[in-house]
């Protein structure tokens, strides 16, 4: 604002200087026109002939002229040759410093020069002259009439309204200023706040939120902060949560096996009873610390590297490997044909983990059936048992990590309920992939890989 005020300043002084210039300009021009006008056609009042003295048209025409109040008309007559030119002027006061009936130097120069228009410049002011010289028939001018303006006072008014404007945009500048201050500080203050709450959040107090007022787009971002937060605070109490289960499940074997080798007597039939107990129990531990790895390692990006896999052979091997799990009657449903973009380790995992559920669903002579197919674009990858089958109630949590349905199991021992969770997470490490539970007809659990055939560009990675 201050460059455009200074602008427009210093343009409006010199259009006004401008201005000042062309008016001067053109009265010249007009005083010069009358006089040669008057000096061509004018007739002697007194003898009713044409003048044929110099000094009496000069002061004839000088007498019937009015002036500006900054302009002189005079009259310069030459004298004896070396003298000053004598003058004739009108009988009224200039009001500037020097007038040029009292500068007669400036009148010598004037009547000298061979120009008959140009600029004085005088320690005293500057003067604007234009003049109409009175040839004698030999050459040399005998007289001349002289129109002179000082230009002073309008230019300096138009300096005058300089200053004013300077002035007026001064202060309009520091009107803005505070303005834009005060306008900005208001505007930024819910910026303000929402940058203290944010410096007031520790990881252990989340709770706070920022007060959302208005509809605007600060609102909005106070908005998506406290969203942000809310998914924070989730994201900690799930840690948190997990961190204690895991605590909780891992110090239960401790329990057990401290107890166990504290009460263990010396009878050998009872020590190799306590070894056993307590040899399970540390295997069992060991299978729990190796799932927590395992599932910790699933938010890593290489947890999952898709390769083109033939179908049958993958679903071939699962079979063979969760044949060895138990005596149940394994069958083998039916095999895809044809390749899919997954990662087989990591499949084979999944699938395994899902026939020993199935396993400890189900009791030795029941059947158990493992098979793919492709539909579309798809692969169901699925193990039916013939189990008890899910609670409706427990078909959500189960997934979760250390749930277990609310059931009595099978055969086995309890496990950590970290299974299904890690089959989860293989299955959502493929693009586009899940898990899936349905029922098996006539009773029983299906477990059910759904996975993309392709690598779907414009999935991204579900969590
Ligand atoms: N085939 C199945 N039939 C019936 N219920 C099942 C079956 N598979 C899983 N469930 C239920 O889902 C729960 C969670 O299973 P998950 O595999 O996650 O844990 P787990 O088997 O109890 O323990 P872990 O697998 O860690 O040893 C089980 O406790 C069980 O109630
Ligand atoms: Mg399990």
């Amino acid at each position: 604002m201050a460059v455009a005020f200074a602008a427009v300043a210093t343009t409006t002084r010199s259009i006004l200087l401008r201005d000042v210039d062309s008016r001067v300009s053109g009265l010249l021009a007009q005083e010069t026109g009358e006089f040669a006008h008057f000096e061509e056609r004018g007739v002697d009042p007194a003898t009713g002939r044409p003048f044929s003295d110099p000094g009496r048209l000069l002061r004839v025409f000088l007498e019937r002229q009015y002036a500006d109040p900054d302009e002189e008309l005079m009259g310069l007559l030459a004298g004896p040759s070396g003298a000053d030119p004598a003058k004739l002027v009108q009988d009224r006061e200039i009001p500037v410093e020097l007038p040029l009936h009292r500068d007669a130097a400036a009148r010598r120069q004037i009547f000298a020069s061979t120009a008959s228009t140009g600029t004085l410049h005088r320690a005293a002011g500057d003067v604007r002259w234009a003049k109409v010289a009175i040839a004698r028939p030999g050459g040399e001018p005998e007289a001349a009439f002289v129109v002179a303006f000082h230009p002073g006072r309008e230019q300096a008014r138009a300096n005058e309204v300089f200053r004013i404007l300077l002035a007026i945009c001064g202060v309009a500048l520091l009107l803005t200023t505070g303005i834009a201050w005060v306008v900005a500080g208001r505007i930024l203050k819910p910026v303000r706040l929402v940058r203290t709450a944010a410096a007031q959040l520790t990881e252990q107090d989340l709770t706070r939120r920022i007060p959302v007022r208005g509809h605007d787009d600060i609102a909005a971002l106070a908005e998506t902060f406290n969203a942000m937060l809310d998914r924070l605070e989730r994201a900690f109490a799930a840690q948190r949560e997990f961190v204690d289960d895991a605590g909780h499940e891992l110090r239960t074997p401790i329990t057990i096996v401290r107890g166990h080798l504290e009460l263990m007597g010396d009878d050998p039939a009872e020590r190799e009873e306590t070894i056993r107990l307590v040899t399970d129990e540390l295997d069992r531990m060991s299978r729990i610390v190796e799932d927590l790895l395992l599932l910790a390692r699933t938010e890593r990006p290489d947890f999952v590297t898709p390769e083109p896999v033939q179908l049958a052979e993958l679903t071939a091997d699962v079979f063979v490997k969760a044949r060895t799990l138990g005596e149940r009657h394994w069958e083998l449903a039916e095999v895809a044909e044809g390749e899919a973009l997954l990662d087989p380790q990591r499949v084979t995992q999944a699938m395994v983990q899902l026939a020993q559920n199935a396993v400890q669903h189900t009791v030795p002579g029941q059947s158990i059936r493992i098979g793919s197919q492709v539909l579309d674009s798809r692969v169901e990858l699925y193990v039916a048992d013939s189990g008890p089958g899910v609670q409706p109630q427990d078909a959500e949590v189960i997934f979760e990590r250390f749930r277990r349905g609310t059931a009595r199991r099978g055969t086995r021992g309890s496990g950590a309920g970290l299974g299904l969770s890690i089959v989860r997470a293989i299955a959502q490490g493929h693009p586009g992939g899940r898990v899936l539970l349905r029922r098996t007809e006539g009773g029983g659990a299906t477990f059910v890989l759904d996975l993309a055939r392709e690598e779907e560009h414009m999935t991204g990675r579900h969590t």
